[in-house]
């Protein structure tokens, strides 16, 4: 039986991108978090493509597509993003590319530097893969498709221990105003907005252990 292709959507940190990992060690599929693809735009754009004031230069930014490179390591079932051959996994986490991202990835032009890249790892199935627009553009035909929400209060929670864990400074207040303002964006923007699919199963796991939530997706999921 063919491997299934799973689509994970949902708000900002509702621990998409973790519980997918996991659920890709467990049943033996590869997972790509989407989000890094967004963030490596951003974190170009932050490096190479600013006006005088600081702001990014988005028409800089779209004429600069042919000289970004994306490469998938995978290591363990995990899909890594390279961009331009450097591994930029700890620097797409920084506070600044965080404020930045949403309003790189509602460009369109951005959007659709990025789709074919995400729906090409998917065509051979065995793919789990997490993001906003998931179940509803890129892999509308997924076998399975979810859609986690949880507490802003808990989602500030889990943001910012994520974040001193990896060594970066961050403010609660902050934290939670990042994710607001993101998600905000992220569900009003034209293009692919952040919304559930017709056919994904709502998991609002604001009262469920990371494991719980694990379960509960895997008791959806046929044998294969
Ligand atoms: O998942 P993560 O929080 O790292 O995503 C960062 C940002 O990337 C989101 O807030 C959203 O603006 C954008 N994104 C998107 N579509 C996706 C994945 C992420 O627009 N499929």
């Amino acid at each position: 039986m063919k491997k299934p292709v799973i689509a994970i959507d949902g708000y900002s940190s509702t621990g998409k991108s973790s519980i997918s990992k996991i659920i890709a060690e467990k049943i033996g599929l590869i997972h790509l978090d989407t989000g890094a693809l967004y963030r490596g735009v951003t974190w170009f754009a932050l490096q190479n493509c600013i006006n005088e004031n600081g702001s990014i230069n988005l028409e800089e930014l779209f004429s600069s597509f042919d000289q970004i490179e994306l490469e998938f390591k995978n290591d363990n079932g995990e899909l890594v993003l390279f961009l331009n051959h450097i591994d930029i996994s700890k620097e797409i986490r920084t506070n600044e590319v965080s404020e930045n991202v949403s309003f790189v990835a509602k460009q369109k032009e951005v959007r659709d530097f990025l789709l074919q890249s995400q729906r090409s790892l998917a065509e051979k199935g065995g793919i789990i893969m997490d993001g906003r627009d998931i179940g509803t553009v890129v892999l509308p035909n997924a076998d399975y498709k979810f859609f986690l929400t949880a507490s802003i209060e808990e989602r500030t929670k889990r943001r910012y221990k994520e974040l001193l864990s990896l060594g970066i400074e961050a403010n609660e207040e902050q934290v939670k105003e990042n994710l607001i303002i993101r998600d905000k964006i992220d569900s009003e923007r034209e293009i692919a907005p952040l919304r559930k699919a017709d056919d994904a199963i709502v998991i609002d796991n604001t009262q469920l252990s990371k494991e719980e939530t694990i379960d509960n997706i895997l008791s959806y999921i046929k044998k294969f």
